[in-house]
């Protein structure tokens, strides 16, 4: 399906197991998983199943307990939190289900955070964060802060926040979750024309209907992928 794209998460036998107390959880148990450049893949599975886990250590938010991760050729599973935080910024879009805006801040300002992060000056900042608002149609709603929008836009201007960057890898934790279904259809809707445009996309969803649109389904059970489905051609619509 990937027709030879270069390869940007290579994952190896990745475990992650959280020590609560005496207990050890084994959130994630040998997750082995090859994601090329353009793909668009749903992560499927049951409440609890290591899902949001494995998105972290995808987005560099967390690093496995064991295995390998290796993120666009480079090796990401031993570095330490700086490095992590410097290659998160640099590669990856993170687009979560409460949309993490800060209130007091405005469209732009929001979206312009990880540039000034990047250290880029002020007014490129907000000429980029300008561009990515008008690139999920929120042009007219700039200055604007989180309260005066509405769930979709908040989730808009997250997922320009996300794009801002432009990143190699655009990943996506219940983004629809806190939204209504026509909101949230009108969200992967975006994602889709995003990923059509050329960015890698790895979303989690517990909605059946939308997993079903992503050109692979990968599902996890028990801290494993207890399947991996490839669908020929092109997103099917409903
Ligand atoms: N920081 C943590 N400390 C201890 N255990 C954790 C931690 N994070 C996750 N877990 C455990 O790891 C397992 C996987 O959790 P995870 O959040 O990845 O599930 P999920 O598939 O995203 O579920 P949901 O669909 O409800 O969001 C669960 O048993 C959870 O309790
Ligand atoms: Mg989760």
């Amino acid at each position: 399906m990937s027709g030879g794209a270069p390869t940007v998460i290579d994952l190896r036998d990745l475990t992650r197991t959280f020590h609560l107390g005496d207990e050890d959880v084994h959130a994630l148990s040998g997750v082995s998983l090859s994601i090329a450049r353009g793909e668009y893949v749903a992560i499927i599975g049951p409440s609890g199943s290591g899902k949001s886990t494995l998105m972290n250590l995808i987005g560099c938010l967390d690093t496995p307990t064991t295995g390998t991760y290796s993120l666009d050729g480079e090796e990401v599973s031993r570095l330490d939190d700086d490095s992590l935080a410097e290659i998160r910024n640099r590669k990856i879009g993170f687009v979560f289900q409460s949309f993490n805006l800060l209130a007091r801040a405005t469209a732009v300002e929001n979206v312009a955070l990880p540039l000034l992060y990047a250290g880029v000056s002020r007014s490129v900042r907000r000429g980029r964060a300008k561009k990515a608002l008008e690139r999920v149609g929120l042009g007219d709603r700039l200055t604007h802060r989180p309260e005066q929008l509405s769930g979709g836009q908040r989730q808009r201007v997250a997922i320009a926040r996300a794009l801002v960057n432009d990143p190699a890898l655009l990943l996506a934790d219940e983004p629809t979750g806190a939204l209504d279904q026509a909101t949230g259809r009108e969200i992967i809707g975006l994602f889709e024309r995003l990923n059509g445009d050329g960015v890698t996309l790895v979303m989690v969803t517990h909605d059946h209907n939308l997993a079903a649109r992503a050109r692979r389904r990968v599902e996890i059970v028990d801290g494993k992928i207890a399947a991996d489905v490839q669908k020929e051609g092109s997103i099917a619509g409903p």
